[in-house]
């Protein structure tokens, strides 16, 4: 069989690290713009990959149903006609293993698995997936889809050698394509941070793949995308994924860069310091030294014993001439421990109670006073290159949680999850940053008080 394809360069060059099985590369990721090419790219190596392997299985999978047959599946005929073989294999509709699912069949034996991959409450450990024995899988817009049913498919990568016509054996390693559109979870931490670091592992690839990329693409459609919305316009035209569109997150992202040049706020004010504690090593020592609304992090380590931490925050508070009462620790590292010792100095406490009561506690209270500031451009911090790297993730990834929840208290979403979100990371820059908004809250008043009198027209 004689097929002849183009492919646009990024096409290519991700079809070249998904068919080199020397490489090493196991995992690519694919995309981060709207209409590069992502899902006729993944159908199409999905098919070719069946028929020089024969007997081989594959897997595509969005995380709706609805959207794997209406758009991925439409793409995967598509592909079939575009490479003239319409009709070749045959295809069926039929639940498999329990759950809603299709199936395409080579002549040679291949066959290729369409599934969803949401959450099913009944299935929270992705169950379902565990008895696939697989080749390889094609997830399309893999942003949509959670880390941990990738992980358990990836783990049926088990059928890796069989016999070609000819009775000779084939032998491959597994592969994995993801497409994608800019979110900030797994795809981000594990492929594109890393990536523009110079940090990525060996075994994965990403190439990024934007609309300009796509020589089939109508331009009209492009035009059209450009005049939508500044955030929409910055993830699916330029493939930028710190900008979110998600509607919880608290900090803007152009502010949050802003946050280091804002030399409009000068070093003038009261002095005042906030210290993110930590002692078991698995956290950073910060602390950081506040003029007014500058703040500077003048010290940053990765562990400390209490005594270190004693003598390093007494040592600031000299040096700056910053006063006990307006310096706060957080008391769940070793507040309590260190008060002991620097007499005077406030422990931070998330879980109280807030000044103003429409937040659901001080910690709710200070990352949003946080983020009203940060917003507003009146921060500023001073700080090295890696820490404002540290900074911008840490904020980026903070969201406001219950979001839907229109009667509840303003609240922002819990450690863990934020952590998950910046990979298992805890953000203590981050919380440097809020606890110095202890001081900074505005007390709320009851207003004017007014007095009613009801009488009875007579
Ligand atoms: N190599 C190619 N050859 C022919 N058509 C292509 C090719 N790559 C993409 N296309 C066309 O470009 C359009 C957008 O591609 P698609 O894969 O759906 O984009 P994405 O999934 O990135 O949004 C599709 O209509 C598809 O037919
Ligand atoms: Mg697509």
């Amino acid at each position: 069989m004689n097929i002849e394809i183009q492919l646009n360069e990024k096409q290519l060059k991700a079809y070249e690290l998904l068919t080199d099985y020397t490489n090493g590369i196991t995992e690519v990721l694919y995309g981060g713009g709207a209409r590069g090419g992502k899902s006729w790219l993944g159908c199409l190596w999905q098919i070719l990959r069946r028929i020089s392997l024969p007997g081989s299985v594959g897997f595509i999978a969005r995380r709706e149903f609805s959207r794997l047959t209406d758009t991925t599946m439409v793409t995967f005929f598509e592909v079939l006609g575009d490479l003239g073989l319409t009709g070749y294999g045959y295809y069926r509709t039929a639940p498999s293993q329990g759950e809603p699912g299709n199936s395409y069949f080579f002549p040679n034996g291949s066959m290729i698995y369409f599934r969803y991959i949401d959450w099913d409450p009944q299935d929270p450990n992705y169950d379902r997936f565990g008895s696939y024995s697989l080749t390889d899988m094609f997830l399309d817009e893999a942003q949509e889809i959670d880390e941990k049913p990738v992980s358990v498919l990836r783990g049926r990568f088990s059928l890796l050698r069989g016999k070609n016509a000819d009775g000779t054996e084939w032998v491959t390693i597994p592969k994995a394509m993801y497409s994608c559109n800019p979110k900030r979870n797994w795809i981000y931490n594990d492929f594109v941070k890393p990536a523009r670091e110079g940090l990525l592992a060996k075994f994965r690839a990403f190439i990024k793949a934007l609309p300009k990329d796509n020589p089939y693409l109508e331009p009209a459609y492009l035009e059209n995308l450009m005049r939508a919305d500044k955030v929409t316009v910055q993830r699916l035209v330029y493939g930028n994924f710190e900008y979110e569109d998600d509607p919880a997150v608290l900090f803007d992202f152009d502010a949050l860069r802003d946050l280091f040049y804002n030399e409009h706020i000068e070093e003038v004010g009261g002095k005042s310091c906030s210290a993110d504690l930590a002692m078991k090593g698995h956290d950073h020592f910060v602390i950081g030294s506040w003029t007014g609304n500058v703040c500077k992090i003048v010290l940053d380590k990765d562990y400390s014993t209490g005594r270190e931490i004693e003598r390093d925050l007494k040592n600031v508070m000299l040096r700056e001439a910053i006063p006990r009462s307006l310096t706060i620790v957080d008391a769940d590292g070793m507040g309590a421990y260190l008060e002991s010792y620097l007499e005077g100095i406030k422990e931070f406490h998330g879980g109280n109670p807030p000044l103003d009561k429409r937040y659901q506690n001080l910690r709710a209270e200070c990352y949003f006073k946080l983020a009203e500031l940060v917003n507003g451009r009146r921060l500023r911090v001073i700080c090295n290159e890696a820490q404002r790297e540290r900074i911008i993730d840490e904020l980026g990834a903070l969201k406001q949680a219950h979001i839907d929840n229109d009667v509840g208290k303003l609240d922002v979403i819990k450690k863990d999850e934020w952590k998950k979100l910046l990979g298992g990371k805890s953000p203590d820059y981050a919380d440097m940053l809020m606890m110095a908004m202890y001081f900074r809250r505005t007390k709320v008043t009851a207003g004017a008080q007014v007095s009613v009198q009801v009488r009875r027209t007579e």
